[in-house]
């Protein structure tokens, strides 16, 4: 959403096992570190965010799954382990492991060109796969967690799990992960013909950009959608058009016309502009229509 300001110390590991280093040694030093993926659904306060980050912008990496070695040192980062993944027939062990910072388009691409159906309704998702796979990110097409076989993660302890699918609870907008750091996921595939997969693609990024503005400055949606007791079935989106919210502003901080759950930054709106536009929203709904909406952006406040 390009608002925010800065982080005192800003950690970028490059492999998995760095990544782990960094939050033990931030432990270490007393401070309890932030993790930061694509940012795609994050609002950062204005000023100097105090403490530790650690971002998994150089964790981008996506390898075929190996047959005939453990996945684990794949995910690990052991260089000599991935060095020998050999490209098989793409009929063959349609999987494919992603360290934390493999980017959703890059993921989706890759699955489309060896013709691997599961994640098409993730088409337009911005981000990474840490964030995807730890908020469960989706949509009405479909969601991360429906193509995840396995994820390994951080605890806060600081300890290393390996969970099976069979083994969490992914839920609407949330991995069930608690607060644990995802390093990275073993995501297996339907195999399918290219340019299906491709068609499909283009076909939800086409409605996408019919109903969302895909190419404006924006966290996604804001609020998530309530129940449906709650809302009678109507979306947050909708509920903020039938407050009549949409287009009121602060700053340079709008409610899209387009589509209500998106706020957009017409070029120099601050985070403050932001967060109290979403208070305003909230209200406004509550007033109008007696659902007190939920945030679904995350909010790193400096205070
Ligand atoms: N609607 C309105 N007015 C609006 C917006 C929506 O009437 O201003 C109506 C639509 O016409 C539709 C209904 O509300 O009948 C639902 O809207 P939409 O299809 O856009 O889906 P959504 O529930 O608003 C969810 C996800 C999106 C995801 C889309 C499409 C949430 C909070 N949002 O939106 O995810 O892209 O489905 O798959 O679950 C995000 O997570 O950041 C995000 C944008």
């Amino acid at each position: 959403m390009r608002v925010g300001g800065r982080v005192e110390w800003l950690l970028e590991p490059s492999t998995p096992d760095e990544l782990v280093a960094a939050f033990r040694a931030s432990r270490e030093r007393g401070f309890e570190p932030r993790v930061l993926g694509g940012g795609a659904n994050l609002i950062v306060d204005d000023g100097v965010l105090p403490g530790v980050v650690i971002t998994t912008a150089r964790l981008n990496k996506l390898f075929r799954a190996p047959t005939d070695f453990d996945v684990a040192d794949v995910l690990a980062g052991d260089e000599s382990s991935y060095a020998r993944v050999a490209p098989e027939e793409r009929t063959q062990n349609a999987r494919l492991v992603a360290w934390s910072g493999a980017t959703m388009p890059s993921i989706l691409r890759a699955s489309a060109e060896l013709g691997w159906s599961g994640l098409e309704g993730l088409a337009g998702v911005p981000g990474n796969l840490g964030g995807g796979v730890a908020m469960n990110a989706g949509g009405r097409w479909g969601d991360m967690w429906d193509a995840i076989e396995l994820v390994r993660v951080l605890d806060r302890d600081g300890n290393l799990r390996d969970l099976a699918k069979s083994e969490c609870s992914p839920r609407y907008r949330d991995g069930g992960l608690g607060n644990s750091i995802v390093l990275g996921a073993v995501l297996a595939f339907r195999v399918d013909e290219p340019q299906r997969v491709k068609d499909r693609i283009r076909d939800y990024l086409l409605e996408k950009r019919r109903i969302q503005p895909v190419t404006e400055w924006s966290a996604g949606c804001v609020f998530k959608n309530p129940s449906k007791e709650l809302s009678n079935g109507r979306s947050a989106g909708k509920l903020i058009e039938d407050a009549g919210a949409k287009g009121r502003s602060r700053g340079d901080a709008i409610v899209s016309e387009l589509h209500g759950n998106f706020i957009v930054n017409r070029g120099s709106a601050t985070a403050a502009d932001v967060l109290t536009l979403i208070e305003d929203v909230r209200d406004q709904v509550f007033e109008k229509t007696g659902v007190r909406l939920e945030t679904e952006v995350k909010l790193w406040r400096a205070g």
